[in-house]
């Protein structure tokens, strides 16, 4: 599967839906999330993220491996999304700040 990671926390861009051919992403308030059970690994999410959030599981680096849970678990509460929309308003300001977790909504 692949894992959206902290960079998108407070961003949420949403370019990555639009090219989705399964569906898999999952709104929250300020974050989204990619449904394991329903990735296919086709990686076509990957260039579309401009803050680098996706990674296939397995090159998910060691200070980022909560996020592995943290698609799976909160994607079955999520809903879906498949459309682009705007970025959260202050997404210029958040996308280059480290350590987000603490921002996460769920
Ligand atoms: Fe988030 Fe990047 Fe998609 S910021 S919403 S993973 S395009």
């Amino acid at each position: 599967t692949h894992v959206v990671t902290e960079s998108c926390i407070r961003c949420k861009y949403t370019d990555c839906v639009d090219v989705c051919p399964v569906d898999c992403f999952r709104e929250g308030p300020n974050f989204l999330v990619i449904d394991p059970d329903e990735c296919i690994d086709c990686a076509v999410c990957i260039p579309e993220c401009p803050v680098n959030a996706i990674l296939p599981e397995e090159d998910v680096p060691a200070d980022q491996m909560k996020f592995i849970a943290i698609n799976a678990e909160l994607s079955p509460k999520w809903p879906s999304i498949t459309k682009r929309k705007a970025a959260l308003p202050d997404a210029d300001e958040w996308k280059d700040r480290k350590d987000k977790l603490g921002e996460l909504k769920r």
